[in-house]
């Protein structure tokens, strides 16, 4: 009986089965009701007296054994991995799907870089903000179309309760509380009243730039906005700037770069003018510097201020603004996740 029991013992290690029925076919041969196992309980009967407790452990022993190796053998069809006779060592490794980073955290990343490497660092601000910080202390006129419901959303009226327009409001709570030197570079959300279209959203994002400190001039500016263009678009990319208007700043600018898609020499991209706008800039109006508690006859600063969605276009060339926040797969997959 002993030698019996541990034959089947060693024949049961050794199984194998490949399919379901396969399994089925084994649990019948060993453990029904006529399989080999069950006969041996039959014939236990007939054991000597003194041979019966060692006997009936090791058939007990045998049968939890069946049982655990059939068990295991059904999870391993269901998991090749976990079994230990079906590992196929031939097929080629799963790769692990790795998530992608989204193609605005990317640029707003590499934007912020930049500017770390020129001493600037990050300050953030609030997206529901006071009048005060975005337009007040900006010297915003009290006309000013950006302060109409049209253009803005308010959350609440007199005192005015807003989602911020632009990240220069983080410049006015920087100034308020800290004195120059100033240099920080502001990323963030704001918001405007916008129809949604491919062109333009009702939220979007904007890095905003800010230097205050004694006898910082245009010249600084320009160096800055120089080096930020060849280390964002190449080396070989050629800036201009064209006089604009901001209330926060005098003189103010508006920076172009050659067009990064044809080089500069005209395509329909750049509407054949070789250049693209991509940001706004200037020297901090001195009432701003004044409005915010910083002296304007000792301090001068610039400011400069893009949003990020444009150099994202000029980058990866997105036609459809909305594709960045719609969350679709199919988009986001395209963009690197090593950043
Ligand atoms: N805040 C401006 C906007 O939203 C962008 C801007 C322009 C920021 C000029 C600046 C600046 O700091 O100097 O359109």
């Amino acid at each position: 009986m002993i030698d019996k029991i541990n034959r089947l013992s060693s024949e049961i290690d050794n199984l194998k089965a490949a399919k379901a029925e396969e399994i089925e076919t084994l649990r019948i041969k060993y453990l029904s009701k006529k399989g080999e196992i069950s006969a041996l309980m039959n014939d236990f009967r007939n054991v000597a007296a003194e041979q019966k407790r060692e006997v009936g452990m090791k058939l007990n022993e045998l049968k939890e054994k069946a049982q655990e190796k059939i068990n295991r053998l059904k999870e391993s069809l269901e998991d090749p991995q976990t079994g230990d006779s079906f590992i196929d060592l031939t097929r080629t490794a799963a790769p692990i799907a790795l998530g992608t980073r989204h193609p605005l955290s990317i640029v707003k990343k590499e934007i912020c870089n930049i500017f770390r490497r020129l001493g600037f660092s990050i300050a953030e601000g609030p997206e529901i903000e006071d009048d005060l910080h975005v337009f007040s202390s900006l010297n915003f006129a009290e006309d000013h179309p950006a302060r109409d419901m049209q253009d803005t959303f308010f959350i609440a009226r007199s005192p005015d309760i807003l989602l911020r327009t632009h990240t220069s409001s983080v410049q006015t709570r920087v100034m308020e509380k800290q004195q120059p030197p100033i240099r920080i570079i502001c990323p963030g959300r704001v918001y405007r009243n916008e129809a949604i279209s491919y062109r333009a959203h009702c939220f979007f994002h904007q890095v905003e730039a800010l230097y205050i400190d004694k006898g910082v001039s245009f010249a600084d500016l320009k160096q800055a906005l120089l080096f930020f263009a060849k280390e964002m678009f190449g080396a070989d990319t050629k800036i201009r700037l064209r006089p604009s208007y901001f209330p926060f700043t005098e003189p103010s600018a508006e920076m172009d770069i050659s067009c990064n898609i044809c080089g500069g020499k005209g395509c329909p991209f750049c509407k054949h003018t070789g250049w693209v706008e991509i940001l706004g800039c200037g020297m901090v109006d001195p009432n701003v510097l004044d409005n915010c508690g910083i002296d304007n006859k000792v301090y001068t600063g610039y400011a400069l201020g893009m949003g990020i969605e444009r150099i994202t276009n000029l980058k990866y060339r997105v036609k459809d603004l909305r594709m960045f926040s719609e969350n679709d797969k199919r988009f986001l997959e395209q963009f690197e996740s090593a950043h």
